[in-house]
């Protein structure tokens, strides 16, 4: 997706050579605009699917999928990273490692809202080895409801997240895929936009 591709190289800031920092739009300071034509995006790769609801993970997760569910016109459910007060009936948990901050984290959604005949979008923020995406397909898949695919806003290409997925056969459409961050430097999948970013 050329917009944020170009909001990448604009806005973004590479940490080191498996970090990139993109809080001015994405992960802090969030802008609507760019979130909304990410949604119009996700509709359209995934138009071919017939898709319920859409499922991420909290925090950075929740405004891309909301602005894929207004589009297509499904609910959204965000999968709590911490026990909730409120959220303890019939729940479906998962673990997941995270190898950028080396801790595990249960994550937690309620079955009331996955039925045995829903059909999935997975929407998260950043794709790096896949353990976030592996354990909401996981709670998807404990529910009874099936993947339809999974969505993703920044899929680092270099780490091995997205062969994982796409090798057990999940559709992965991402809308940026970077394929290197050495040097300071961002590079696209597409290597139609190259540029250094400090
Ligand atoms: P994985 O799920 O693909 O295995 O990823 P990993 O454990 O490495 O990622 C843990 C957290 O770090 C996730 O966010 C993920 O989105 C984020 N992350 C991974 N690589 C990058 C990166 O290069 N840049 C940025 N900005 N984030 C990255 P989280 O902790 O769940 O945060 P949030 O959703 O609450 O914002």
């Amino acid at each position: 997706m050329k917009a944020l591709e170009q909001r990448i190289i604009e806005a973004g800031k590479v940490l080191g050579p498996t970090v990139l920092k993109v809080d001015s739009f994405l992960n802090h300071q969030i802008d609507p605009q760019l979130m909304y034509e990410m949604g119009k995006e996700f509709s359209y790769l995934f138009r071919e699917e017939k898709i319920t609801k859409i499922l991420t993970i909290e925090s950075s997760g929740i405004a891309p999928a909301v602005m894929a569910g207004l589009q297509m016109n499904v609910p959204v459910i965000f999968a709590r990273k911490r026990k909730s007060l409120t959220l303890t009936d019939n729940l479906l948990t998962a673990h997941v490692y995270s190898f950028t901050k080396k801790e595990t984290n249960e994550i937690s959604v309620s079955g009331s809202f996955l039925n045995h005949d829903d059909s999935i979008l997975i929407i998260d923020d950043f794709l790096a080895n896949g353990e976030a995406a592996l354990a909401l397909a996981k709670i998807v898949e404990d529910a009874g409801a099936s993947v339809a695919g999974i969505g993703i806003v920044i899929e680092k290409a270099f780490q091995n997240g997205g062969k994982k997925l796409r090798e057990k056969g999940f559709k992965v459409e991402s809308l940026a895929r970077i394929s290197s961050l050495e040097n300071g430097q961002v590079e696209f999948l597409s290597n139609e936009l190259e540029e250094t970013i400090q």
